[in-house]
């Protein structure tokens, strides 16, 4: 496969038609890489998800991305995550205007509520960050109840990824530039099936919360509203069905 319209957008992206995975790749070798090396293939062996989940991207099903980035400043890091998730909605939703897209917070995207694309981020020894998405554009025999991009609109991995890249880039420059992080939470908060939504939630600590999840703090965290309010940084999270 070629993807001259990615090549355009990031002429030093990485593309192989199969890897075991694209973040572990960039884990391996981000000692030597500079800020926004990126890597995108078409198949993967072994696909991380998480909480030590595999992710399957059977060739030709779905898109792998993953972005090494070198924040400027600490605070950042902890966004990055909620940096791809606002991104590829807003990139998804230009190039299909059709198509609704919602974030579920912090780390997948939503259609119907089933289940679009997923994002990992990991943090390495010198504090730079790989962060991956895994799209999903077709139907894979082994998830029957997750959404792909191919129910809804022809999607091609070229344009997809061209679209993702483009607003990656001018949205990685913004969070390293602007002091205010506002623009980003606000459109979370727009964008977020999340928000409003009764929820459970598995905390770090082992604990299990129910309750309304209320809003996204300046730094990125859910709050939800149980039988106390409880302040996420980091959960798995399950919206309810009512
Ligand atoms: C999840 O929903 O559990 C997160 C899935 C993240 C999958 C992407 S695909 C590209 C990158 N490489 C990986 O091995 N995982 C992420």
């Amino acid at each position: 496969m070629e993807v001259p319209k990615a090549r355009a957008v990031l002429p030093q992206l990485r593309f192989v038609e199969s890897v075991d995975s694209t973040n572990l790749s960039l884990q391996r070798d981000y000692a030597h890489l500079p800020d926004f090396s990126a890597l995108a293939a078409a198949q993967q062996t072994a696909g991380q998800g998480r909480a030590g989940r595999s992710w399957v991207s059977e060739p030709g099903t779905s898109l792998s991305l993953s972005v090494l980035l070198r924040p400027n400043r600490l605070e950042i890091s902890s966004l990055i995550t909620l940096l791809m998730a606002s991104t590829a909605q807003q990139a998804l939703t230009e190039l299909y205007p059709s198509l609704a897209v919602k974030i579920k917070w912090p780390n997948d995207l939503l259609v119907d509520e089933r289940k679009l694309a997923g994002i990992l981020a990991a943090v390495n020894p010198d504090q730079s960050v790989v962060v991956g998405i895994g799209i999903n554009l077709s139907k894979q025999a082994a998830f029957e109840s997750a959404a792909s991009l191919s129910e809804f609109v022809t999607a091609d991995f070229d344009s997809v990824l061209a679209a993702v890249l483009t607003r990656l880039q001018e949205n990685w420059q913004r969070l390293q530039s602007d002091l205010s992080t506002e623009w980003l939470i606000q459109h979370l908060r727009d964008n977020c099936s999340t928000l409003g939504s009764e929820v459970r939630a598995d905390l770090v600590t082992g604990e299990s919360i129910v309750g309304r999840a209320k809003d996204i703090t300046s730094d990125g965290r859910l709050i939800v509203e149980a039988d106390q309010e409880h302040v996420l940084s980091a959960a798995d999270v399950w919206h309810i069905r009512r």
